[in-house]
């Protein structure tokens, strides 16, 4: 059964166009788990989809967009381009290529997906996101993974993404990060805002939260992010786990909580680091 939920809240990217505050995340869907699940999670209320070229279920994507009924402009699709494309050219092949697979005329939100820093053309790779902009094939432009050093050269341009979409949970903070971010009129958006496996959502401190607030561990982390002032895209292929995550726009985190949540950042060697991977 397919419960609706009121759309989430919309923010302002730097050049006015508005970003939904929550989105569904689609890796690892393939094509025909994507458009079930997107046309499935637009029904209950979700307005951003988040995908990539990475991912290899922008087809799909865009079935489900097309399945659901939707208007076009009601949606915001965001997706991503690989390392092959850094380059003006690249991004503009890149763009026309998901562009074909995704069914659609314009993308929302166009992200660098890494920075590969190894390959040293990202700011070529964002140079040619720009022209994209200019040539209305995108809405908005932005990077995923970027590090403070590789925002940096950007900056050194004069050039400043909307968005940066990175790794944050309260188990892995990004405070510098974040503070550029703020600094800059950069929007955060976090993925794998649940921690993609159970441990984070078993966590004592975060169940306690969960439990003296009648909600799920899952809503308390997502609802730690957007009360930031952070994008999220959780992914779920089930409707009523895809309903509990939209459903966080109707309580509040106390300070104590928030305060609570902040303390569980820690050290993880194990994290993805830019500089080292990326595709
Ligand atoms: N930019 C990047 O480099 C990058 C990297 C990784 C991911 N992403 C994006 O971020 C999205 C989210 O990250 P992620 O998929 O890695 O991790 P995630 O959203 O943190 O977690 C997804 C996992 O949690 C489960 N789940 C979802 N809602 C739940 C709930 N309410 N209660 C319990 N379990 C729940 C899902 O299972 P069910 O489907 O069975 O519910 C799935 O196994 C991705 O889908 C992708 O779009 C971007």
């Amino acid at each position: 059964m397919i419960t609706r939920i009121k759309p989430a809240p919309t923010l302002s990217l730097a050049n006015d166009v508005r970003i939904p505050q929550l989105g569904l995340g689609t890796w690892p869907m393939n094509d025909a788990e994507a458009a079930h699940a997107v046309s499935q999670a637009i029904e209950i209320g979700y307005r951003l989809i988040d995908t990539a070229e990475n991912y290899q279920n922008e087809k799909g994507v865009g079935e489900g967009i097309r399945a659901s009924g939707i208007q076009r402009s009601e949606m915001f699709v965001t997706t991503k381009f690989n390392r092959q494309w850094h380059g003006i050219e690249g991004a503009r092949t890149a763009c026309e290529a998901s562009l074909k697979r995704l069914g659609l005329d314009y993308i929302d939100l166009f992200l660098v997906h890494w920075p590969n820093p190894d390959q040293n053309r990202y700011v070529e790779a964002f140079q040619g996101l720009v022209k994209l902009l200019e040539a209305g094939k995108v809405r908005a432009i932005g990077t995923s993974n970027f590090k403070p050093a590789h925002l940096q050269r950007l900056f050194d341009l004069g050039l400043v993404p909307h968005l940066n979409q990175i790794q944050m949970d309260p188990y892995h903070r990004r405070d510098d990060l974040v503070a550029i971010h703020r600094a800059k009129g950069i929007i955060t958006e976090s993925w794998r805002p649940l921690g993609a496996g159970n441990a984070m959502q078993r966590d004592p401190e975060i169940q306690a939260i969960a439990q003296r607030l009648g909600r799920t561990a899952a809503q308390v982390l997502l609802r730690w992010q957007v009360q930031q002032g952070f994008v999220t895209c959780p992914k779920s292929s089930d409707p009523l786990r895809q309903a509990q995550n939209l459903s966080i726009f109707d309580f509040d985190l106390s300070e104590d909580e928030m305060a609570t949540l902040d303390a569980l950042g820690r050290l993880d060697p194990e994290m993805f680091d830019a500089d080292r991977f990326g595709h």
